[in-house]
């Protein structure tokens, strides 16, 4: 079985403190509406924050059409440490931190190349949604746009100073966090009430335990039409993780899959601990994480991915006839990811069987479903998916700032499963037994698609190999059936 830590730090005292500070906090950024924290189902609020006097948007939304805000502050480069300067101290979150996808979120050439596209579509209007959530450093003090792409300026990505200067939060989307950088007084907000450090003041923050605290960046919706693009947070919400109280911290801030105790310091001066968080941040990526030459994080997507679902044939014949209609029928769950599978980046992201039924005798396949040709998967292939709409309900690939709906999603919910069929005739002339197999793989996007954004040879997505399962069904030896309306075969005998 399973276990995970849940060992959470709260102090009620701090913990009242904090929630009185927030919701003051609220209130004064949005008179309405204000919501309690404890209500943790209640999702109504959920949907984008919605202004209808445009006087207000700049007062409060000031980096519109994203929802980030700074707690009234004005903020600059300086106001921030760099990561380097945390290493020296936290040298191992460092390194793990320095591995993850966050850490590249402004340096990802596929972020990179359909942000471009998205600033010219829009011209320029939709720079502050994506900025927000791919370098709020960037936003927040360094007026970054889409041109800085061109100009080849490094912009610093989803960092430690971002994370750990974020002091509650407005919304549960669309980059809703506070950004409030407190130099004067050196603050770091963390998940310990008994934190000590020589070098910076440590404030303990509930915020930081929770799922709420990912939420800011791990929902996105259209922020005009509202259309729920990328809603992890809002599937983990329904799910029978959120009762038990599992968070996204417990899954992706442990060293792997199914690693719940990682004792030690999270520094050089730090407290022995039972559990220290780690920072390796583990998604499905291993196509960027081999982009940026980093084949241990790689197999950590892998291992990652491999954790997250299971593979079973259902109800299969025992035998088979020669010319005979079959279904055979392929059971995927979801056993592990805490959202759907797959979850976020819709344009891209895609599960999905490749099933084959072959001859055992001489190898030809008889039927097959689910190959990759000319960079996607095949037509019909059963896959796990969004496709994405426009207002027209034409399927939009890649320019996700024309969505207005969703047309279709296949994904598999958290602990639930799906079962897909395949019906193909058995040939007339094949003996012995048939091979099945059924395999599931995932991209984080097709390899047509990074062919689009950044030119062909480019990048090679990874196919990745979640799991596999594969059985034998007898062919019977008759040459046809008695039955009126059955298809008549004729077998050679051997
Ligand atoms: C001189 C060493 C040193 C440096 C430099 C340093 N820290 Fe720390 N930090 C510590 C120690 C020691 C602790 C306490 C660890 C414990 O008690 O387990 C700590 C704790 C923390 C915590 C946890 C706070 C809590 O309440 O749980 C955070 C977050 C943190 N540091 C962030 C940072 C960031 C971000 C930087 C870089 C800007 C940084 N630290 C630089 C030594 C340092
Ligand atoms: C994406 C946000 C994010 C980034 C980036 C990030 N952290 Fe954290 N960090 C967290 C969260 C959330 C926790 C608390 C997890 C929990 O307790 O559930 C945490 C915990 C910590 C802790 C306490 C760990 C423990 O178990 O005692 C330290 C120290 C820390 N972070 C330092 C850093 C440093 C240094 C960096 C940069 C190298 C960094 N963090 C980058 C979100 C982040
Ligand atoms: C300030 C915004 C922000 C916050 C807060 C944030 N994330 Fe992220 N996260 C991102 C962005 C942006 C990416 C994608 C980077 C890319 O691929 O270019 C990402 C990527 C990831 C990935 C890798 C996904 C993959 O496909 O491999 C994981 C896992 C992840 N985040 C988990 C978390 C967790 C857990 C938390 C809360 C503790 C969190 N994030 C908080 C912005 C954020
Ligand atoms: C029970 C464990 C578990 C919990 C809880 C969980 N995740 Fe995951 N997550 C996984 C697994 C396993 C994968 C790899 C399979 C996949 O891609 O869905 C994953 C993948 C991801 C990815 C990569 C997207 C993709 O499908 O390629 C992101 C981003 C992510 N998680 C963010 C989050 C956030 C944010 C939360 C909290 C709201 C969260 N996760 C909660 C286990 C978990
Ligand atoms: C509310 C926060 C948020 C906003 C706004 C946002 N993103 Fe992201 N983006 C994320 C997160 C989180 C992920 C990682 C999800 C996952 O791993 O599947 C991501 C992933 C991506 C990826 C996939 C990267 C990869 O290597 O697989 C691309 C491309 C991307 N975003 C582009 C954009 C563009 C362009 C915009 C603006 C139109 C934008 N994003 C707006 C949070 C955001």
């Amino acid at each position: 079985m399973k276990s995970y830590s849940n060992k959470k730090r709260n102090p009620y005292g701090l913990r009242l403190f904090f929630h009185l500070s927030w919701l003051l906090l609220l209130s004064i950024l949005f008179s309405a509406p204000v919501f309690a924290q404890e209500t943790h189902h209640d999702t109504k609020w959920l949907k984008p924050y919605k202004i209808t006097d445009p006087d207000k948007i700049a007062e409060l939304l000031p980096y519109f059409p994203s929802r980030a805000s700074t707690n009234g502050k004005t903020l600059t480069p300086d106001m921030f440490e760099q990561p380097e300067v945390c290493q020296s101290c936290h040298s191992e979150i460092y390194q793990q931190w320095k591995r993850s996808v966050m850490a590249k979120s402004w340096d990802d050439p596929i972020y990179q190349a359909l942000f471009k596209r998205a600033s010219i579509a829009t011209k320029g209007e939709i720079d502050n949604f994506c900025i927000a959530c791919h370098s709020p450093i960037g936003m927040t003090s360094m007026d970054a746009t889409a041109k800085m792409i061109d100009t080849k300026e490094h912009l610093p990505g989803v960092n430690c100073e971002v994370c750990h200067n974020i002091t509650g939060i407005s919304g549960h989307d669309n980059g809703a966090y506070v950004l409030s950088p407190n130099k004067e007084k050196h603050v770091k907000l963390g998940p310990r009430s008994d934190a000590v450090s020589p070098y910076h003041k440590t404030e303990y923050s509930d915020l930081h335990t929770r799922s709420e605290f990912c939420s800011t960046c791990h929902n996105v919706s259209h922020p005009v039409n509202s259309t729920p693009i990328e809603r992890t947070y809002d599937e983990w919400l329904e799910s029978a993780y959120n009762e038990q109280g599992i968070h996204c911290q417990d899954c992706h801030m442990t060293p792997g899959p199914g690693v719940n105790d990682n004792p030690g310091r999270s520094a050089v001066m730090g407290k022995e601990r039972e559990h220290i968080y780690s920072h390796e941040f583990t998604g499905g990526n291993s196509t960027l994480h081999n982009y940026f030459n980093e084949p241990e994080s790689a197999e950590l997507a892998r291992a990652m991915l491999r954790s997250a679902a299971t593979i079973e044939f259902i109800d299969l014949p025992h035998e088979v006839t020669p010319g005979e209609l079959i279904t055979i029928k392929v059971k995927v769950t979801n056993v592990g990811a805490g959202h759907k599978l797959p979850t976020g980046f819709p344009e891209g992201r895609e599960v999905w069987v490749d099933f084959m039924a072959n001859s055992a005798q001489d190898a030809t396949t008889v039927y097959r479903s689910g190959a990759v040709v000319d960079g996607h998967t095949e037509p019909n292939t059963r896959n796990f998916k969004v496709t994405l709409g426009d207002s027209d309900g034409n399927v939009v690939d890649l320019n996700v700032w024309e969505v207005d709906r969703i047309l279709a999603d296949t994904r598999i919910p958290p602990k639930g499963y799906s079962v897909v069929d395949y019906t193909f005739l058995v040939p007339v002339d094949v003996t012995g037994t048939l091979s099945l197999s059924a395999t599931l793989n995932y991209w984080p996007f097709s390899q047509m698609l990074v062919d689009e954004l950044l030119g062909e040879g480019k990048l090679t997505v990874d196919i990745v190999e979640m799991t596999t399962t594969s059985a034998e069904v007898n062919i019977t030896e008759q040459t046809a059936t008695t039955a009126e309306g059955t298809v008549t075969a004729s077998v050679p005998k051997h």
